[in-house]
């Protein structure tokens, strides 16, 4: 079976997606600096598929590691490019951080990997290329926005970096997968989000705030023009979201991609407010959770999600886990953190 390089492969969906190769087969490499991660995620992974992933500390800014490990697995079929800061705040703080890990890393990996006969390459993009969004739901045909911050520049970036690679060589194929918003984790509760600190996404401080962790959910914002005045977002469960890095690999090494660079959403095409959000958990929960409606939150667009048409239709490949199914995997996956 094909040998696939996944980096970040212990990050969140990194690790569930590593899950999802292993399932299906794949020999699976893994490279991770642990630089948001914890090796321990690699037990998790092996509890789940028997099998445990090969795996090499090294950091992508390190060109020379990046040379040796080619050179040690030069059978590499296809790789998955997680590895990437994602704190969208500390980004407006931190750009030079964010564009050295993001874009010096990426143009590190492809250097070295594009020199192999056939190359396939699946990159971690996301919905914050779309910007506010004119028309709802969005589809891959929506005009790419400026970015609100740099971690957004960073994917926008990266797309057009690989869309250049594509263009000088017919070799090259690359499929890059925009991200709603993933949640969620993998039902055995072996792997889930592992958010170091305070959280900045919704569902994990939402879980660490029904556990006790936090007092208290600040929801950003009641009075955008929605139906409820808070944020829409859609919410994918991070399983459905590593079956789809599968199905698109999949599309590649089969050569049944009809262009060397293609870009696909990956959503369920349907928005869920914060509030419906927080109502899903109290559902799942029993637990009625402790929230106070504050400021908006600088940066936040009002409400975006999925036109799953092409993923469903040239993938083949729909979310089937519902926003209910997301949150309850998510608090079994805080209840057994906070046992350990
Ligand atoms: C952001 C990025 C997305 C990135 C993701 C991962 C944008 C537009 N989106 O998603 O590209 O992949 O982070 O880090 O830049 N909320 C609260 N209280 C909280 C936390 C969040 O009310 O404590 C609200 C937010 O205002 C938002 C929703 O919950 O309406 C989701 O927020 P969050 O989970 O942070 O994700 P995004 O900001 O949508």
């Amino acid at each position: 079976m094909a040998k696939i390089l996944v980096t970040g492969g212990l990050g969140f969906i990194g690790s569930h997606t590593v899950v999802e190769l292993q399932n299906k087969g794949f020999d699976v490499v893994i490279i991770d600096n642990l630089s948001n991660s914890l090796i321990s995620v690699l037990d998790g992974i092996t509890a789940i598929t028997g099998t445990k992933p090969e795996f090499e500390n090294i950091d992508l800014k390190d060109k020379q590691s990046i040379k040796d490990f080619f050179i040690r697995y030069n059978n590499i079929e296809g790789v998955i490019h997680f590895a990437a800061s994602k704190a969208v705040g500390e980004s407006v703080n931190k750009p030079l951080l964010y564009y050295e890990n993001n874009i010096n890393a990426l143009v590190y990996l492809l250097q070295e990997y594009k020199n192999l006969e056939s190359s396939n390459f699946i990159f971690s993009s996301s919905c914050t290329v779309y910007g506010e969004p004119d028309v709802l739901p969005i589809t891959e045909k929506a005009p790419i926005k400026p970015a609100l911050s740099p971690y957004g520049n960073t994917k926008q970036i990266g797309e057009e970096i690989l869309k250049d690679v594509c263009f000088k060589n017919s070799e090259f194929n690359v499929i890059s997968l925009r991200y709603f918003n993933p949640i969620g984790a993998h039902e055995t509760s072996n792997i889930g989000e592992l958010p170091l600190g305070i959280p900045q996404n919704l569902v994990p401080f939402i879980t660490q705030t029904a556990i006790g962790k936090r007092n208290q959910l600040s929801v950003f914002g009641n009075d955008y023009p929605t139906p409820d005045g808070t944020c829409i977002r859609d919410y994918i469960h991070v399983v459905d979201l590593a079956k789809a890095h599968v199905v698109a690999l999949e599309r590649l090494l089969n050569k049944k991609n009809n262009e060397t660079f293609e870009v696909f959403n990956l959503g369920t095409g349907t928005g869920s407010s914060v509030l419906e959000a927080i109502h899903s958990f109290e559902r799942i929960s029993g637990k009625k959770l402790n929230y106070k409606f504050v400021e908006r939150r600088v940066g936040d667009v009002i409400s975006v999600y999925a036109d799953t048409n092409k993923a469903n239709q040239e993938l083949g490949w729909t979310a089937k886990l519902s926003l209910d199914d997301a949150m309850r995997s998510a608090w079994k996956w805080e209840q057994k953190l906070s046992e350990s």
